[in-house]
C-alpha cells in the first residue's frame, strides 16, 4: 500500500487534486510525455516543496504548464517564431523558453531567478482538466528523484524504490504516458532558435515549421537545462549502448532490443514512437533484474535523437 493516494481522474479526483494545489501542496499529474510533480507556480512555498520532494538542486528552473495559449501570453511574450511553434505543436510535447513578463506572478524559485520561463501547454486531457480546475499556472518537473528515471505511470511515481511515495499529496492516474519522453525544449539566444533538449517533438519537425535549422544546445551558453547534465535519467545498473543481443548474452547483461523481439524489446517492429513510449518503463524493469543493461543501437533521427540523448545520459559515468 502506498502512503500517497492514487486518484481516479474523474470530476471528484480532479477537484481533490486542484484543492491540494490550492493548499500549496504537490500533486502527481499525468501528461502525454511523463508524469509531472505539479504545484502552484505563483506560490514560492509550494514550489519549494517540489524541490524538496525531488532532492533537486535549486538552481534548475522548472517548466510552467498552462491550459490555454491566453494563459501562456500572460506569463511571457511570444515573438513570431514562438507564435508559429505554439500554433504548430500546442497542445503537445513542446516547451518554449521565453522572456518572462515582469509582474506575471511566477515565483522566483520556478525560474531560478532567470528572466526567462519555460512554458508548455500539455495535450493530456487530465493535465488540462487539472490546470483548468486549479485556474492558474502549474510548475511541474518530472515526478522522480532528481537524476533518476522519469515516471511514465502513476505506479512509477510512487515506486517504493526511489519514487516519491509520501512526499506528495496525491497522484492522478492518467494511464501510461503516450509519448514517454520529456518535451522538446526550444529557446532563443540572440534571436537564434536553439534546441535546448531533444524530446517528444522531433527537432526536424520544429525546423520544418521554422524553415531553418536549430542551433544546438552546445553552441549556446548557460543557463543549461539539467536534462543536459551528463548523468541523468540514470538506472542503478551500468548501461552499455549500441550492443548486439549476442554480446549482451555473452556478458550476462539484460538486453533491450530494437527491431527485434524479446521480453524487454523497446519495439519489436523497430518503431521509434513505440520505443520512446516504452523506454523509461523498460529501463526500470531491466534495473530490477539487477544485472548490467545493454541496449541495441537506435536510429539517430526523429524521436530516435531524443531516445539516444536519454540513453547517453543514462550511460554516463556518475
Ligand atoms: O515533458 C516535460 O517537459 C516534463 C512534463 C512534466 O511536462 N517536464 C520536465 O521537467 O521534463 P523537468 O523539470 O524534469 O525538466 C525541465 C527542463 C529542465 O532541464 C530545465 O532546466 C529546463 O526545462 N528549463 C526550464 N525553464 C528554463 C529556462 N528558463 N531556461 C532554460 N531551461 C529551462
Ligand atoms: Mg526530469
Amino acid at each position: 500500500m502506498s502512503q500517497t493516494p492514487i486518484l481516479t481522474p474523474d470530476a471528484d479526483g480532479i477537484a481533490r487534486a486542484a484543492d491540494a494545489l490550492r493548499a500549496g501542496r504537490a500533486v502527481g499529474m499525468p501528461t502525454e510525455t511523463v508524469y509531472g510533480l505539479a504545484a502552484d507556480a505563483r506560490n514560492g512555498a509550494a514550489v519549494a516543496a517540489i524541490y524538496a520532494a525531488k532532492g533537486r538542486p535549486s538552481f534548475n528552473p522548472l517548466i510552467v504548464h498552462v491550459a490555454t495559449l491566453a494563459q501562456a501570453r500572460e506569463i511571457a511574450a511570444f515573438p513570431p517564431e514562438a507564435e508559429a511553434l505554439a500554433h504548430a505543436f500546442w497542445p503537445g510535447p513542446l516547451t518554449l523558453v521565453l522572456r518572462l513578463r515582469p509582474g506575471a506572478g511566477i515565483a522566483g524559485l520556478v525560474t531560478a531567478g532567470l528572466d526567462t520561463v519555460g512554458l508548455r501547454l500539455p495535450a493530456h486531457p487530465v493535465a488540462r482538466a487539472l490546470i483548468a480546475a486549479f485556474g492558474g499556472p502549474v510548475a511541474a518537473p518530472s515526478a522522480n528523484e532528481s537524476g533518476r528515471i522519469s515516471p511514465t505511470t502513476a505506479a512509477h511515481v510512487l515506486d517504493p524504490e526511489g519514487g516519491l511515495d509520501g512526499k506528495l499529496a496525491a497522484v492522478l492516474d492518467g494511464g501510461p504516458c503516450a509519448v514517454g519522453l520529456e518535451s522538446t525544449i526550444i529557446g532563443w539566444r540572440d534571436g537564434q532558435a536553439a534546441l535546448l533538449r531533444p524530446g517528444g517533438i522531433p527537432a526536424e519537425a520544429v525546423e520544418a515549421v521554422l524553415g531553418h535549422p536549430l542551433a544546438r544546445a552546445t553552441t549556446i551558453t548557460a543557463p543549461d537545462s539539467p536534462g543536459q547534465l551528463p548523468s541523468h535519467y540514470a538506472p542503478r545498473a551500468a548501461l552499455r549502448l549500441n550492443a548486439s543481443a549476442e554480446s549482451a548474452a555473452a556478458q550476462g547483461e539484460t538486453w533491450l532490443g530494437f527491431g527485434a523481439p524479446g521480453p524487454l524489446s523497446l519495439s519489436p517492429s523497430g518503431d521509434l514512437a513505440e520505443a520512446a513510449a516504452a523506454l523509461f518503463d523498460r529501463l526500470r524493469a531491466a534495473d530490477r533484474l539487477g544485472r548490467p543493461i545493454a541496449v541495441a543501437p537506435i536510429p539517430d533521427h526523429g524521436l530516435g535523437r531524443a531516445i539516444n540523448d536519454r540513453l547517453r545520459r543514462a550511460a554516463a559515468p556518475r
